[in-house]
């Protein structure tokens, strides 16, 4: 299997969202469906909550064709604005806040959410809200010292990212690196969450195989320190479920939830 590092070019021309989406989060067989989002939508549920990670407005960066990382967030935040560095992702994001009838069907996780919120009953109008919380949606690069460039976006609460910086970072000072290019992205005293997996060396989207950059816990602490951050919190837990290592060959996931000092 080629794993060599996969250029920005590549991901132009070959990620395909519609692929993407059928690997890892199809309601039939998504490798990710299960423990992942299970994963990822619990521990966001515990850190966007009244009193707890809150404000004006967050960025979800890296956001790929998804929007299940926002059902949480949109309880507590005025604005979210949507980001990737592929405009077909941006589209697919598109369709899906339209209700385009083409859209990816997102409605068994927002009704998790839910469950998880104490409501089940509540999906479609928080899908609704989402729609309505969503306030730009924006290619990036986080490569970049100003991933937005040439817009210069002010300052925000909270940047959440999920499952995206293996993909760009070909290792951990670029990581670092990427990390100190979401300064003046937020906030003094604001949120930077990042949830991924951990030890990964490629994902598969249909028959293309990208490359990922693997990581560990001790490197995730030195390079949230390293970039300036405070870690509120690092939790890791071991992948259980192998049936498709084949797919991707992570070994566990983590949670990061980082804040920017006052005097950086
Ligand atoms: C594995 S997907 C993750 C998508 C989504 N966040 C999720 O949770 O499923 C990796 C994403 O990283 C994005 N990406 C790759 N290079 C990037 C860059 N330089 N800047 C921002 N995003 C990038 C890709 O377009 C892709 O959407």
């Amino acid at each position: 299997m080629d794993t060599s590092f996969t250029k920005q070019e590549t991901y132009i021309q070959e990620f395909n969202p519609k692929d993407y989406l059928e690997t890892y989060y199809s309601a039939e067989n998504g490798a990710m469906k299960r423990e992942w989002l299970d994963f990822a939508l619990r521990k966001l549920h515990e850190t966007f909550t009244p009193g707890g990670v809150e404000g004006d407005t967050l960025i979800d960066i890296g956001a790929g064709p998804t929007i299940y990382p926002l059902l949480s967030a949109c309880e507590v935040f005025k604005n979210i604005i949507i980001s990737d560095f592929l405009e077909q992702n941006c589209a697919e994001v598109q369709k899906w806040l339209k209700k385009d009838p083409d859209a990816f069907d997102w409605s068994p996780v927002a009704k998790f959410v839910c469950e998880l919120e104490g409501n089940s009953e509540n999906w479609k109008k928080k899908e609704d809200k989402l729609r309505r919380t969503v306030k730009q949606v924006l290619t990036c690069d986080v490569l970049k010292s100003n991933p937005f460039e040439p817009d210069v976006l002010p300052p925000v609460d909270c940047m959440l990212s999920c499952l995206c910086l293996e993909a760009p970072c070909k290792d951990i000072e670029s990581f670092r690196n990427t990390l100190k290019n979401f300064h003046d992205l937020i906030k003094p005293g604001g949120h930077l969450i990042v949830l991924s997996v951990l030890n990964s060396s490629f994902y598969f989207v249909g028959q293309k195989c990208f490359s990922s950059m693997t990581l560990t816990k001790e490197d995730l602490e030195l390079a949230f320190k390293g970039a300036g951050y405070e870690i509120e919190k690092l939790e890791v837990v071991p992948r259980e479920d192998r049936s498709a290592i084949n797919i991707t060959n992570y070994d566990g996931y983590y949670f990061v939830h980082a804040r920017k000092p006052h005097n950086l």
